[in-house]
């Protein structure tokens, strides 16, 4: 499924999603530490309100693909996020498939295959974008 259509998908579910469900980044976050125990722990001291910035940027990341690449907003952010507050590549795992699980029971019935593809298709977007930075810092902080 080709970029253009899979954010249209995933706007579309999101403005329903808002419209029945109202708020569901307490749902990320109760779905995320659930099945993340390293990543409840280091996100121990975050609050409501950091948790909505946090999904906020997460947002953008579904709704463009402007954000990708050498010198983006993301490889700025994978820089503070791996390096700096040490997240793993596991835990935007566990981060994005809760995302999509709480789209899925939110919509219920509207689940469909291609709705299923198109959120595949952002997170695996955004998964690439963090393994190849993982690969090409590989071995860098052996270094320092
Ligand atoms: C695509 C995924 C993600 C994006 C776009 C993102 C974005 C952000 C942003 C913008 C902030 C700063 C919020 C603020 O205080 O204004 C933040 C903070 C933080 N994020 Fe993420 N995040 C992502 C995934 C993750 C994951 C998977 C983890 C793992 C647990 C994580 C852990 C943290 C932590 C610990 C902080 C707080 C750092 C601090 O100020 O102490 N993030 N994130």
């Amino acid at each position: 499924m080709e970029s253009a259509v899979a954010i249209e998908v995933v706007l579309g579910d999101l403005a329903i999603i808002a419209e029945s469900q109202g708020d569901i980044v307490p749902l990320v976050y109760q779905r995320f530490f659930a099945v993340s125990e390293d990543g409840q722990a280091l996100m121990s001291h975050s609050d409501v309100h950091m948790q909505g910035r946090m999904f906020e940027q997460v947002l953008e990341l579904l709704f463009t693909d402007d954000h990708f690449g050498p010198g983006s907003y993301l490889e700025w952010e994978l820089e503070n996020h791996l390096n700096a507050y040490g997240a793993t590549s596991n835990m935007y795992q566990s981060f994005l498939d809760a995302v999509v699980a709480v789209a899925q029971s939110c919509l219920g019935d509207r689940w469909q295959t291609t709705n299923a593809e198109a959120w595949q298709q952002r997170v695996d977007r955004i998964l690439t974008e963090v393994s190849v930075y993982e690969a090409s810092n590989a071995g860098q902080s052996a270094s320092m």
